[in-house]
């Protein structure tokens, strides 16, 4: 038989393989509330500027509620030969209301209707990302001011590099998360249009507003380019993108508590909440939550490829090809989602070992370029030579197999004349860290001063 839809031009239906790829009701029924929230209000459109009877009107909004809690609550029967949820909905309305049903898709394709569903889709999924990611910055600040004074090595190159305090470790995720938020924010912002009423690609001859649906469906605007509204998934991508950014930066967060939970670092606890077991080795416990918050971008940077590849060199306006924009960024929601949440709850939960933070804090001369800064500033000398007085400090360090600070002055002096006794005063993790006081340095009093700037900028938006 041929189809419901447009039978009258074909004279037979659709091969079993021709049903197959071009069916998406399998993942696209995911946009079951958003299709019914824009025929809701087309309907109502339709019917203000008498193109539609209230009565057609009345019925069709009164369908389209029972459709969707049919839907919600599990009974509604999807069909592949129905091939999407837009035509899913509307054959279920027929059946339901009868005539009345057909007059629904007076001024609008599928091609607009498929570019308002998906929109507010990822338009209400940004919307959660908002808000997850300030519960993940709230759970960073709550660490970071209470670990301000906390001493840790900072790295470069997974080297022992400078101390630095857990607080401000804290708040470079912080600032990560913020940037992610930023974009969040202006990626929802341009998304902001209503693709509504752009038809198939040509706009109508019908006189409907535009401006009506945008707003009763919570846009700022109706687009403006008819071609450009059915041909354009740049919401999409960009979601995309800012979901491989801010997954980047979870899946960062997430190999450090992988390293840091480990019994060499030792630097954190992992709660059990976020751990699991060993089926064979009674003592494991293994951060699986953090690795899966690791792996996460595999999936998340596929969708953003996939995507730019699907779209790039389509001719205007709409093809077929775009359907397949929907699966991966729904993947990507998901994983984005549980990345977020785990990361969230994995900082929350874990318990920071202050003691085996300022123990590796100390190893490895970390207070090197302090004993170089000292010699600058007390004796005068040149920073190279100050680099290279120090350098041998290190060596002489090493072969006792102790610490700079346990050298004795002599062996100071013998290194540089101008050294005296007020070297020692620099040499500690903590005061390194306290003389580390310029704009965005790791001071704990710079940390605190961040950590309350960002709490206000949050209760602020
Ligand atoms: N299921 C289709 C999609 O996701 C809806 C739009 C179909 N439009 C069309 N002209 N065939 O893209």
């Amino acid at each position: 038989t041929s189809n419901e839809m447009w039978g009258g031009r074909f004279a037979s239906g659709p091969d079993a393989i021709m049903e197959e790829i071009n069916a998406s009701i399998d993942y696209d029924k995911r946009l079951y509330e958003e299709d019914i929230a824009g025929s809701k209000a087309h309907a109502a459109m339709l019917a203000d500027r008498g193109i539609l009877s209230a009565g057609d009107r009345d019925a069709i909004i009164g369908g389209l509620e029972t459709i969707r809690v049919e839907i919600a609550e599990g009974r509604f029967a999807f069909s592949r030969q129905r091939e999407d949820i837009h035509m899913n909905i509307e054959a279920r309305l027929a059946e339901l209301i009868g005539p009345a049903a057909g007059r629904l898709h007076t001024a609008r394709s599928r091609n607009d209707q498929v570019a308002l569903d998906f929109r507010l889709h990822v338009k209400s999924a940004l919307e959660g990302f908002e808000a997850g990611l300030t519960a993940f910055i709230e759970a960073l600040l709550d660490k970071a001011e209470a670990h301000a004074d906390t001493v840790m090595p900072g790295f470069t190159h997974l080297q022992v590099a400078q101390p630095v305090t857990y607080g401000h470790h804290a708040l470079a995720y912080v600032e990560m998360a913020g940037r992610d938020l930023s974009r969040c924010r202006d990626a929802l912002s341009r998304m902001d249009e209503c693709p509504l009423g752009a038809a198939a690609l040509a706009g109508t001859g019908f006189p409907i507003d535009r401006h009506q649906t945008a707003e009763a469906l919570g846009f700022r605007e109706p687009t403006r380019n008819s071609l450009d509204t059915v041909s354009d998934r740049d919401f999409a991508l960009e979601f995309l993108s800012f979901a491989a950014i801010c997954a980047t930066h979870l899946s960062r967060l997430a190999e450090e508590i992988v390293i840091w939970s480990t019994p060499q670092f030792g630097f954190v606890k992992l709660s059990d909440a976020f751990s699991t077991g060993s089926s064979i080795m009674p003592q494991k416990k293994n951060p699986d939550a953090a690795e899966l918050v690791r792996a996460k971008p595999g999936r998340i940077n596929g969708a953003l490829i996939s995507l730019l590849t699907v779209m790039k060199g389509l001719p205007l306006s709409y093809s077929k090809d775009m359907q397949e924009d929907k699966e991966q960024v729904f993947d990507a929601i998901d994983s984005l989602n549980l990345a977020l949440a785990a990361a969230t709850g994995m900082v929350r939960d874990m318990t920071i070992v202050t003691d085996r933070m300022k123990a590796a804090a100390g190893h490895g001369f970390s207070t090197a370029t302090d004993l170089a800064d000292w010699l600058v500033r007390e004796a005068g000398l040149p920073f190279r030579e100050a680099h290279h007085v120090t350098g041998r400090a290190v060596a002489r360090a090493e072969e006792k197999g102790v610490g700079l600070a346990d050298l004795t002055l002599d062996e100071m002096k013998a290194l540089h004349p101008a050294i005296t006794d007020g070297v020692y005063s620099v040499l500690t993790v903590e005061a390194s860290v306290a003389s580390r006081t310029s704009f965005g340095g790791t001071a704990p009093d710079n940390v605190r001063a961040s950590a309350k700037a960002w709490r206000e900028k949050l209760a602020k938006t």
